[in-house]
């Protein structure tokens, strides 16, 4: 505002999202079109370094070299927007709850006709390797999908945590496709990390939950997770939508290399559309995570353990834990304990493990024995029985490895809940954390 400009505004856009929200009697800026949906839902978007000039009547955007440009009127219509908590307590549980709907809505698109929708997936086959780049829960979602990559598909994958990938050398090449997951699609890492590799010119990807977000406008192809406005900072309905997303890209991969055939493929698909009784299957339990959730609320420190794709579930768990509730929980590959962190279990040490891969899950009832038999109290999700009664376990279905993690995660985000609850902490706010981190 200018000494003797006491009727405009000004703004302009550098790197962080800005929107003008246009109303009858007035004109509104903001970050988010959803800040001020209460008012309107018509909008314009400013790109970079692009300006306003906004007063109760009129908004005029210019270019950085001061030509007004006329922009595009947006309208917001997204369905699955209802930013109200229902009759839930916090938006973090109706969040979870509403992960039946919302995994389904994210890939009924590539299953409903079976092969001829999982291919309208991008070709991922004319590159070499795939690099995921993501920060907090959609690194996780990451490290999913690299196991389902390499193991399923036969694909090179590697995942970085975009703060780091940042400033380290990447090889970058056009032969490697590079993935970039995002809830907001504003996150500042996130954002540096795709720059890196446009100016590179190598090819790129988003998964991006907020549509017309500043990820989904500089990837080459954006591929939407539809899980609706995630309002709770703890992240649950994107990671599931995420997970599920990059499920069918390995899918339609392992299709096309040949490392499915067309019946496996089929048969998977077919279990994703039963996919919302197996979700609410694994919601129902409300008892089991509530008492869990009891047993271990006034620990200080937890441990989470598991191998392979139970690793990679082990550390949303911890993370989970940790953001909503205070209290110090780490994850940990089961082969590494013996490294270092055994030596922390004591007697009541909650260790918490999922072990749902038949082929390491001997190994992995091992490592739990070790730390059962220095005093820890072990809890178990599994799609097996067990007749272990030293160790409490948790069964979900039995279902194909691309749905595993999907069924796997809810428990370790309904224990996580139930403990914050039990601790009364600020659970959709927790403290220091922020729901989009637009800066370094
Ligand atoms: C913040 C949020 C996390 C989220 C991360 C990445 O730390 O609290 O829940 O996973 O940012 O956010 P993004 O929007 O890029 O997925």
């Amino acid at each position: 505002m200018l000494d003797d400009d006491l009727e405009n505004i000004y703004a302009i856009k550098k790197e962080s999202p800005l929107v003008i929200g246009i109303t009858d009697n007035t004109n509104i800026i903001a970050s988010d079109i959803r800040a001020i949906l209460k008012y309107t839902n018509k909008y314009y978007i400013l790109d970079d370094l692009e300006y306003a000039k906004v007063n109760a009547k009129e908004v005029i955007i210019k270019s950085k070299e001061g030509k007004i440009i006329n922009k595009n009127l947006k309208v917001f219509n997204e369905k699955n927007n209802d930013n109200s908590k229902g009759h839930y307590k916090h938006y973090m549980l109706k969040e979870i709850m509403e992960q039946k709907e919302t995994i389904f809505n994210t890939i009924l698109p590539f299953i409903e006709e079976g092969i001829d929708s999982l291919e309208k997936l991008p070709d991922l086959t004319k590159y070499q390797e795939i690099a995921i780049v993501g920060c907090g829960t959609a690194y996780h979602a990451g490290l999913v999908a690299k196991y389902l990559f390499k193991e399923i598909a036969n694909t090179r994958c590697n995942v970085y945590i975009a703060s780091e990938y940042r400033y380290q050398n990447n090889f970058l090449n056009k032969d490697t496709l590079t993935i970039f997951i995002s809830q907001s699609g504003e996150t500042a890492d996130t954002i540096a990390a795709l720059k890196l590799v446009k100016n590179k010119g190598c090819p790129t990807l988003g998964i991006i939950n907020v549509k017309n977000s500043t990820i989904s406008f500089l990837v080459d192809k954006c591929l939407y997770t539809n899980a609706g406005s995630e309002i709770a900072v703890a992240s649950t309905k994107a990671y599931t939508a995420q997970v599920a997303l990059l499920s069918l890209l390995v899918l339609a991969q392992a299709y096309r290399n040949k490392s499915l055939s067309k019946k496996e493929v089929l048969q998977i698909i077919e279990e994703f559309k039963n996919i919302k009784t197996l979700v609410n299957d694994v919601l129902n339990k409300k008892d089991l995570y509530q008492k869990l959730a009891k047993d271990i609320y006034k620990e200080e420190d937890i441990f989470y353990i598991g191998r392979g794709l139970d690793y990679a579930l082990a550390m949303e768990g911890a993370l989970k834990l940790k953001e909503i509730s205070y209290i110090h929980s780490e994850s940990y590959a089961a082969g590494e304990l013996k490294h270092g962190t055994i030596s922390l279990i004591k007697k009541g040490t909650p260790v918490i493990s999922s072990a749902t891969n038949s082929n390491l899950n001997a190994k992995t009832i091992s490592n739990l024995k070790e730390v059962l038999a220095r005093g820890a109290n072990v809890y178990l999700i599994t799609d097996e029985h067990y007749k272990e009664d030293i160790i409490q376990i948790i069964n979900i279905p039995k279902v194909n490895i691309f749905i595993k993690p999907l069924l796997i995660v809810i428990p370790y985000q309904l224990i996580a809940y139930y403990v914050a609850v039990l601790r009364k902490t600020d659970i959709d706010k927790p403290k220091n954390l922020a729901k989009s981190v637009t800066v370094e």
